[in-house]
C-alpha cells in the first residue's frame, strides 16, 4: 500500500515506542518511523525481545513492524524525509546547575530541535510529545525559525496521557486525547493534520483542542493531581494506623461520593514512575520561577508526604523486627514501581532497599519483570543481594516478606507454603495491601498492612 503520509518519531522509549506503533496500527496508510540515538533499544525494538515490557505491545508491534512501522537509526536521513515529526526524547529532572534537583533538563529537547533544524528540507511539523514547562514550544519556535526564511516549523503541543502497564489499552482508548495549536492559520492547518490521525480511531468528542501553553500545562498539573491523591490518601493512611482506623474502608466510603471518584484512592508506599515526581518537581520550580511561592510549596508537600510513607514503611518495618535487622534476610516481592511494567524508574523499592542494605540486613528480591534493573539500580550499593525471579524460591529462609508491587502474582501465592520456609518468627509488610491479611495471621505470620490495624501474634 502506498504511504499517504510519513511520520517520524524521535525517541524510541516507554512512549515513543508504544504510541507509534497504535498510529501505525490504527492508520496502516502511515509509514511510521522511529528513532533513537542508543541504537541498542532501535536493535531491540527489531528484536523478540522488545526493549519494554507492556502487555498487548507485543501483539501490535508484530502485526506493523516491517509493515508501515520501522525502528531505524539514521536520524539525519529520517529527518529529511518525514514531514511530521514526533519528539518524545526525556525529560528528566536536571541534576546540575540553575534549577538542580527541580527544573526539566531540556537538553535532549534542545538538540533534538537543532537536528531538526540542521537537516530539514522541507517544511514541517514538529509535535511535542514530551512532558515539558509550560513556554517550551516557544523555546523550540526561537531554534527552528533561526534559520531564517528557508522553511516553516508548526509547533504542536500533544502530551501523551498513557500510564505504564496499561499503556496499549490507554493508547487505544484514551480518556481525552490534547492538541495545544497557535491560533494562526498555520497552526490551525497543522493541528487538522493531527487530529486527522488520532480521529482515525477516538471519538472526535475526546479530541480536545487549546492553546499550546494550556496544553503543555496540562500535562504537568493532570499529574500532579494524580499524585495528590495518592499522597492524600497516603497522609491519611498514617492517622488510620495510630486510630484502628482501616485506610481501605475509608477510602470507599470517600471515594464512592461521585464528586471525589474511587480511582487513585490505594494507600501503598508512595507512587514511583519517571514522572510524578519529576513533574511536580518542574511545577514548583515553575511557580518559584514566577514567585508564586505559597502554590510551590502546596505543590512541593505532595512530593514530601511521598518521601515520608517510604520512610514510615522502612520505620514500621524495623520497629516491628524487634530494632534490628542487621544478619536478617529480608524477602522483596516485587520491585517495579507498578504491576505490569519491567520499569523501576523512581521506584519505592529502590529507596526501601537502600534503607534496609544501611540497616544491614541481606535481600533477596523477586519480580517477574523488573530483575535486571532491580539489579542495576542497586549495583554499586553496599551489601548482600540476591535476585531470584521464583517467589517461592526467593522467601525460603527468610525473616520477612516485603510487598512492594501490586503484581496479581502476589496475591495468589501459596502462603501456608512459604510460612513452612521462613525462619520464625515470619512477618510479612505488605507495602500494597494486596493479600489476605488475617488469613496470613491465620497462618502465623505477623501481618503489617499499610493504614490498618497491625495483625501480630506477640501478646506485648
Ligand atoms: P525514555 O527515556 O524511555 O525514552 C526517551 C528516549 O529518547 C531514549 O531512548 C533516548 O535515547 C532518546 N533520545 C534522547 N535524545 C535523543 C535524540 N537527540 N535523538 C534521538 N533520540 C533521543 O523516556 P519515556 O519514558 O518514553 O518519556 C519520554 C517523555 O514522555 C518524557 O518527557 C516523559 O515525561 C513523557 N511521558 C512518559 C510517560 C511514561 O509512561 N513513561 C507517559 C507520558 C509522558
Ligand atoms: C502516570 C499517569 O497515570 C499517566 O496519566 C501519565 O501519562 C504518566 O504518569 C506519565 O506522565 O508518565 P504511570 O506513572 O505510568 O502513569 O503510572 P500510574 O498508574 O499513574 O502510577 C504511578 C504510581 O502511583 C505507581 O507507583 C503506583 O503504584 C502509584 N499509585 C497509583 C498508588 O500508590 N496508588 C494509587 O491509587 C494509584
Amino acid at each position: 500500500m502506498k504511504s499517504k503520509k510519513n511520520i517520524l518519531c524521535i525517541g524510541a522509549g516507554y512512549v515513543g515506542g508504544p504510541s507509534m506503533a497504535m498510529i501505525a496500527y490504527k492508520c496502516p496508510d502511515y509509514r511510521i518511523t522511529v528513532v533513537d540515538i542508543n541504537s541498542d533499544r532501535i536493535d531491540a525494538w527489531n528484536s523478540e525481545e522488545l526493549p519494554i515490557y507492556e502487555p498487548g505491545l507485543d501483539k501490535i508491534v508484530k502485526k506493523t513492524r516491517g509493515r508501515n512501522l520501522f525502528f531505524k537509526k539514521d536520524i539525519e536521513n529520517q529527518i529529511k524525509e518525514n514531514d511530521i515529526i514526533f519528539v518524545s526524547v526525556h525529560t528528566p529532572t536536571k541534576t546540575y546547575g540553575a534549577g538542580a534537583d527541580m527544573a526539566a533538563d531540556l537538553q535532549y529537547w534542545e538538540k533534538t530541535a537543532r537536528q531538526i533544524l540542521k537537516y530539514s528540507r522541507s517544511s514541517k511539523i514538529v509535535i511535542e510529545k514530551s512532558t515539558l514547562p509550560v513556554k517550551t514550544a516557544l523555546a523550540m519556535e526561537k531554534i527552528l525559525s533561526s534559520a531564517k526564511g528557508k522553511f516553516r516549523f508548526e509547533v504542536l503541543s500533544n502530551p501523551e496521557f498513557m500510564a505504564e502497564g496499561t499503556a496499549i489499552s490507554d493508547l487505544e482508548n484514551p480518556d481525552r486525547v490534547l492538541i495545544g495549536s497557535h491560533q494562526t492559520k498555520s497552526g490551525l492547518k497543522a493541528r487538522a493534520e493531527l487530529i486527522k490521525i488520532y480521529s482515525r480511531w477516538i471519538l472526535k468528542e475526546k479530541i480536545i483542542t487549546s492553546n499550546i501553553w494550556s496544553s503543555e500545562l496540562s500535562k504537568l498539573v493532570a499529574n500532579a493531581f494524580l499524585a495528590q491523591r495518592v499522597s492524600s490518601i497516603n497522609s491519611i493512611s498514617a492517622l488510620c494506623e495510630k486510630t484502628d482506623a482501616d485506610i481501605s474502608e475509608v477510602a470507599e466510603a470517600v471515594g464512592m461520593d461521585s464528586r471525589i471518584g474511587n480511582k487513585f484512592l490505594k494507600a501503598g508506599i508512595g507512587f514511583g514512575g519517571s514522572c510524578f515526581k519529576k513533574d511536580i518537581l518542574n511545577l514548583v520550580y515553575l511557580c518559584r520561577y514566577y514567585g508564586l511561592k505559597e502554590v510551590a510549596s502546596y505543590w512541593e508537600n505532595v512530593v514530601k508526604i511521598n518521601e515520608y510513607q517510604q520512610e514510615r514503611f522502612v520505620a514500621n518495618i524495623l520497629n516491628g523486627m524487634f530494632g534490628t535487622l542487621a544478619g536478617k534476610k529480608i524477602c522483596i516481592l516485587g520491585f517495579a514501581f507498578k504491576a505490569d511494567t519491567g520499569d523501576t524508574r523512581e521506584s519505592p523499592a529502590i529507596y526501601i532497599s537502600q534503607k534496609l542494605l544501611a540497616e544491614h540486613a541481606e535481600l533477596i528480591i523477586s519480580d517477574p519483570k523488573a530483575l535486571k534493573n532491580a539489579a542495576a539500580d542497586l549495583s554499586g550499593i553496599k551489601g548482600k543481594v540476591k535476585y531470584i525471579e521464583d517467589p517461592y524460591e526467593a522467601a525460603s529462609g527468610c525473616h520477612a516478606l516485603l510487598i512492594l508491587t501490586d503484581w496479581d502474582l502476589y496475591m495468589n501465592l501459596d502462603f501456608r507454603k512459604i510460612y513452612k520456609t521462613m525462619v520464625k518468627p515470619a512477618f510479612i509488610f505488605d507495602g500494597r495491601n494486596i493479600i489476605d491479611h488475617k488469613k496470613c495471621f491465620s497462618i502465623g505470620f505477623n501481618v503489617y498492612p499499610i493504614g490498618k490495624p497491625a495483625l501480630s501474634h506477640f501478646k506485648i
